[in-house]
């Protein structure tokens, strides 16, 4: 069975799908077969970031009414040569249950090397759910406080769901704005802030956020693409050095 892992934060607009979609891609990349799970219904996005909307007919929502087998809402992404993506429920009405999506995950992640699930924002049902499922937690945050008091709630929520394997990836990190705005003296106080052991540091990239051709040379050589595959590597248990801050 593949590794379930949710991608979560609390806090709404840090860059859980964003991050999603491309560690999804980075994934695969290293010759991984990833499904990603939408878990934000009637918000859904991974769709229009994996490059798929347009040839969507069903989603989970249809797989768990039987509307369809699984494998006809399943969408390979067509730059991504090893990634799919289970779209979302298009309404909030037809979202899943922690332990519908519970079983569907498992069920799936014998199919594939890892599911990412991106959780919604929020700490109600839809975070319940993208939960339910997953064996590791990636909280996304960014360098703020309000940020990483949500991160701090949401290691305990974690925590209390029996989810142990939790790592930060703190987003948006951009060195000038980090000492200019002078809220934490240093890395260390923003990681003891949040209380979870930190897996990257992805820096603030317009080429991340345009989510534009993967093949494109410019953003190959971003140093947005570049933190991806770090956190891909390190997801898979491999030693990367954080490499110096003050390039971000
Ligand atoms: N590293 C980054 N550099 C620049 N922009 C980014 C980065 N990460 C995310 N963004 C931008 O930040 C915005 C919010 O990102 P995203 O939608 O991924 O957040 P989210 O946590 O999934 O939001 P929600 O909680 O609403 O689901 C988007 O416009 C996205 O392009
Ligand atoms: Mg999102």
């Amino acid at each position: 069975m593949g590794a379930i892992t949710v991608v979560t934060s609390g806090k709404g607009g840090v860059g859980k799908s964003t991050i999603t979609a491309h560690l999804g891609r980075a994934l695969a990349m290293r010759g991984r077969r990833v499904l990603i799970l939408d878990g934000d219904a009637g918000l859904r996005c991974q769709d229009l970031l994996l490059g798929v909307s347009s040839s969507l007919l069903f989603d989970m929502g249809d797989v768990v009414r039987g509307n369809c087998e699984p494998i006809r809402a399943i969408y390979e992404c067509p730059d991504t040569q090893g990634l799919w993506l289970l779209p979302a429920p298009q309404t909030w009405e037809n979202r899943l249950s922690p332990y519908v999506m519970r079983q569907l995950a498992e069920l799936l992640a014998d199919y594939y090397d890892h599911v990412l699930i991106d959780s919604p924002a929020g700490i109600d049902e839809g975070f319940e759910a993208a939960c339910a499922a997953a064996q590791r937690a990636l909280v996304v945050t960014q360098c703020t406080p309000v940020c990483l008091r949500s991160s701090e709630h949401v290691h305990r929520l974690l925590t209390d769901r029996g989810i142990r394997q939790q790592r930060l990836i703190i987003n948006r990190f951009s060195y000038a704005a980090f000492r200019r705005q002078d809220d934490f003296d240093d890395l260390d106080s923003v990681i003891d802030t949040a209380g979870i052991r930190l897996m990257g540091i992805v820096p603030e990239d317009t080429l991340l956020a345009k989510n534009g051709d993967q093949k494109s040379l410019l953003l190959r050589r971003s140093a947005g693409f570049a933190a991806m595959q770090r956190l891909a590597a390190r997801l898979e248990g491999e030693s990367v050095p954080l490499g110096s801050l003050r390039k971000f």
